[in-house]
């Protein structure tokens, strides 16, 4: 795995904009796949900032997000795609029609992970898949387990993890969906390159057995060091204990 650090989180969050906006002007037709969570939200407003200065084109891209939480309708402002339509989709000139989600209200989930499955299939795979890293490892929804699901599935959260959501649900856990549909570990694990975004001091310990440690399905994140082209975006504080 390739570590990258850097002094402060708005200097990694200008990084990764750069990086994909060059990568839009190689490849127009780009497929992406994007993570929610508060640490990609500085990197979602310099793709803006870039978009807006002419400098980053979507009109051509695909987005496949990673995950949705069991029981929100797209437009509950608590869904994760009305968190992207927020920060990134109302933004930019992205085709709705490009626009992959789980749906978080589907009335058949075996089915819906299959669509999601198929329609990864038919883009021609993710290109680039940009991920967060949970408190505990977890990746997309995948989280710690005795195994993982290698395809799309629907899970049950942690409760370590409906308490880290809880801010977007007025601080109540109890208000935190119990299940999520997220891609699974061989899902994000086809992407032709993967960046892992983790800031804050709060990351450390994981990152470190993330990166040292070895691969369990206890540390989801851990398989990212089978990929041949997955790269560890940090900043310091997140980069303290390597
Ligand atoms: C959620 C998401 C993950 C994300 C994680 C970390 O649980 N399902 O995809 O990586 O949160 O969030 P944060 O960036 O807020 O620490």
């Amino acid at each position: 795995m390739r570590v990258r650090v850097f002094a402060h989180p708005d200097g990694l969050a200008r990084a990764l904009a750069l990086d994909v906006a060059r990568r839009l002007t190689e490849t127009p037709d780009l497929v992406l796949g994007l993570p929610t969570g508060r640490t990609p939200i500085p990197f979602y407003r310099e793709l803006v900032r870039l978009h807006q200065a002419g400098r980053a084109d979507f009109s051509r891209a695909t987005t496949f997000n990673l995950d949705e939480f069991l029981g929100l309708a797209p437009r509950d402002p608590r869904s994760y795609r009305a968190f992207m339509q927020r920060h990134l989709f109302d933004r930019v000139n992205l085709s709705s029609r490009r626009i992959q989600f789980l749906n978080g209200v589907t009335h058949d989930v075996e089915r819906e992970c299959r669509r999601y499955e198929r329609a990864i299939e038919r883009a021609g795979g993710i290109g680039l898949q940009i991920l967060g890293l949970g408190m505990n490892g977890h990746i997309g929804f995948n989280e710690p387990a005795r195994a993982l699901v290698a395809r799309t599935h629907c899970t049950r959260l942690k409760r370590a993890t409906r308490r880290a959501n809880a801010a977007f649900f007025d601080n109540r856990v109890s208000a935190v969906p119990a299940e999520a549909l997220s891609m699974g570990m061989a899902t994000i694990l086809h992407a032709g390159r993967i960046v892992l975004l983790a800031t804050g001091a709060t990351k450390a310990r994981c990152v470190e057995r993330m990166i040292a440690g070895p691969v369990t399905p206890r540390l989801p994140g851990s398989f990212l060091q089978l990929h041949r082209r997955a790269e560890i975006w940090l900043d310091r504080a997140a980069a303290t204990r390597l």
